[in-house]
């Protein structure tokens, strides 16, 4: 291994290896906890030409490679557990003028979402992929595994934001595909085939962004309700009455709020403790029409309290509640004595929610009703968030099998509801093994016939999304 790393160190310039066990942990990992990193090196190549470099030497070498953007997955697949090479595209971070009149930007693939973010908004032009985690996700981060996020229901997913990229194949080859035109009607989309593909069928290295203008001024409300089909109750009036147009549409339960409530010292958002909340943000409404607006929602049964930001300091208060829920369940599961929850995110058509949830109150919870649950997502999407803490009294050695039959049997239910075991986050290593049930056999052949034509060897990021 030495001479590898050797060669990576002797052929690239100074700085960009190391073999230090403190970044071997640090870059072998994204924000699971499932698997102990073991990378052999970890590189950080400035441009596409390096970036070249490492992939010649380590086929030379016979060592795979895992491609890292900022790490904050939660599929693991930025996971290197094998001996790969960690190849952090995190100081290829060039952001290019914004073309005003074009409304793109190219960016390399290590620029954070939140400062290209910031760089657009100076042109009054943003790209609206809004997650919690922007602050340390990059672009290529985001486009190789699709990110969703927080105004998926105004904007969809980070796919469909992106004109070109610039891309690295496996066999050292550089690609462009698409560019800075918004129309381009000739044959396979093949941008579209490397999003999501998380980093197995090549290396964004570029990437031209659709951009679109920042959204006027933002109203922030907050409901309490009786429970997840009053929540859908007021989705149906949200998009048929509701004034201005929909940002976000996010639920939690009263358990997603104590936590945030006890790791942030917060106040509780609303006079009276509801079962559950859903905030909602709409763009531009009039003041008085929603205000008259609001009194019709609070008439929808089941919604019980409601209030409106009256300024952005309440607007970002609100959105805490919501926003610090990932953040708060990490903190109790170290308490807990697990280095994170355990984490579902399942989507189910709206229509079927409903039956969904209460099929999930019935034997799924029955049978877990002592562990703490955290329930919350991006409801206007049909996307849920299930967390779980392991119960007291469990013996931690028993939580990974007690949380690999209730993963059987939630994915059951949301198969027979024509879901899908993974909405946003991927499938990584930690969705792999239940691919099949959302995806059918035909699928993944084709999939994997893709990744032999494009990897032949399983040169990188081996053993994420399916085994070739
Ligand atoms: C979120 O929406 O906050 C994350 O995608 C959910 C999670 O941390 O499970
Ligand atoms: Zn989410």
């Amino acid at each position: 291994m030495s001479a590898f790393v050797d060669a990576l160190a002797s052929r690239l310039p100074p700085g960009r290896v190391s073999i230090d066990p403190a970044d071997l942990l640090q870059y072998g990992r994204d924000w699971t906890r499932d698997w102990t990193p073991a990378p052999s090196a970890v590189t950080w190549p400035r441009s596409t030409a390096e970036v070249v470099e490492v992939l010649h030497i380590s086929r030379h070498f016979g060592v795979h490679v895992v491609p890292s953007g900022g790490r904050t997955g939660l599929a693991g697949g930025a996971v290197a557990r094998q001996g790969e090479v960690v190849l952090s595209l995190e100081r290829m971070n060039r952001i290019d003028p914004v073309d005003e009149l074009g409304q793109t930007v190219r960016v390399q693939a290590g620029a954070i979402t939140q400062i290209v973010q910031e760089h657009c908004e100076r042109a009054g032009l943003t790209w609206p992929i809004d997650l919690a985690a922007k602050g340390s996700s990059t672009i290529g981060g985001n486009l190789a595994t699709n990110a969703g996020g927080l105004n998926v229901v105004r904007y969809g997913h980070a796919r469909h934001w992106v004109l070109g990229l610039q891309v690295v194949l496996a066999s050292g080859e550089v690609v462009e595909v698409g560019g800075a035109l918004e129309k381009d009607n000739t044959g396979l989309d093949l941008r579209q085939l490397f999003i999501g593909s998380e980093g197995t069928l090549g290396i964004v290295t570029e990437a031209t962004l659709k951009l679109t203008r920042v959204p006027g001024k933002l109203d922030v409300l907050l409901f309490g309700v009786d429970g997840l089909p009053a929540a859908l109750r007021l989705l149906r009036e949200v998009r048929q009455g509701a004034p201005g147009l929909l940002h976000a549409f996010e639920y939690f339960t009263d358990f997603c709020a104590s936590q945030v409530v006890e790791h942030r010292k917060l106040p509780w958002p609303l006079r009276n403790r509801p079962h559950a909340y859903v905030l909602v943000e709409l763009e531009a409404p009039d003041a008085a029409v929603l205000e008259f607006w609001l009194g019709v929602a609070l008439g929808v049964p089941g919604v019980s309290d409601g209030v409106v930001a009256q300024s952005s300091k309440q607007a970002r208060e609100l959105w805490a509640y919501r926003e610090d829920i990932t953040a708060s369940l990490s903190a109790a599961a170290q308490r807990h004595g697990v280095g994170a929850p355990h984490k579902n995110d399942v989507a189910l058509p709206l229509a079927l929610l409903e039956a969904f949830c209460a099929e999930l109150d019935g034997d799924w919870r029955q049978t877990r009703k002592a562990w703490p649950l955290a329930l919350f997502g991006h409801l206007g999407d049909g996307n849920l968030h299930l967390n779980t803490l392991p119960p007291a009294g469990l013996p931690p050695t028993d939580w990974p099998s007690a949380c690999a039959t209730a993963d059987r049997e939630l994915f059951a239910l949301v198969r027979r509801h024509g879901g899908s075991i993974s909405a946003e986050h991927g499938v990584g290593l930690v969705k792999k093994p239940y691919l099949h049930l959302t995806r059918s056999p035909a699928e993944i052949a084709v999939m994997r016939a893709v990744k032999a034509a494009l990897d032949p060897d399983n040169f990188l990021n081996p053993g994420k999304i399916f085994d070739p």
